[in-house]
């Protein structure tokens, strides 16, 4: 019998409206292991808020302080249990995606069609500087997907609560933790 991992990270990705930082809260709640949001480390690093940071430095600006917030996190993370919520251009930069493949973490996918990730975006009152303009938001959609496709796994949300997205994350975690199918 191999002894479980003492150290595990999972890291939630998808695009804006995909439920990352809700399932990652309810998630970490359920399994009792540290939940970050990267974003949230991204604006107690810069002491500014993501929307400020786009004001101030444009994308290009924001994306190097996400980058230098990530390689932090996984600095910081090396030991413990933590569920991570990704923003969702992340991923996206070939040099976060390949730290994240590097460093052993679990990347989860988080998927649901355009249409329901615009609703819940515009319902969430949440101030995101790149989806305030509709063609660019779908445009961006498009031009992630070869991205999240290198995610080790994927989940369908639409049509399912919170919970129990963060469900059937755990019980992935636990089919993954079996020696059988271990990767
Ligand atoms: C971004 C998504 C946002 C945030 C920033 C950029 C993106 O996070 O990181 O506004 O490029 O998709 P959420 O995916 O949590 O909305």
């Amino acid at each position: 019998m191999t002894a479980a991992p003492s150290n595990r990270r999972v890291f939630l990705i998808g695009f804006m409206g995909a439920g990352k930082t809700s399932v990652g809260k309810a998630l970490a709640q359920r399994l009792n292991w540290e939940f970050r949001d990267l974003d949230r480390v991204i604006e107690a690093r810069e002491h500014k808020t993501v929307a400020q940071i786009f004001a101030d430095s444009g994308e290009t600006g924001f994306r190097k302080a996400e980058c230098a917030a990530l390689e932090d996190l996984l600095a910081n993370s090396a030991r413990g249990k933590w569920i991570i919520a990704l923003g969702g251009g992340a991923f996206v930069q070939p040099r976060n995606r390949t730290a994240l493949q590097q460093s052993g973490a679990i990347t989860v996918l988080l998927e649901a069609p355009l249409h329901e990730l615009k609703r819940r975006v515009s319902a969430d009152g949440i101030a995101r500087p790149l989806a305030q303009d509709e063609a660019k938001f779908a445009e961006l959609f498009e031009s992630r997907r070869a991205a999240y496709a290198a995610a080790q796994f994927r989940i369908e949300t639409t049509g399912k609560r919170v919970d129990e997205v963060a469900a059937e994350i755990r019980e992935l975690l636990s089919a993954v933790e079996r020696p059988e199918v271990k990767q």
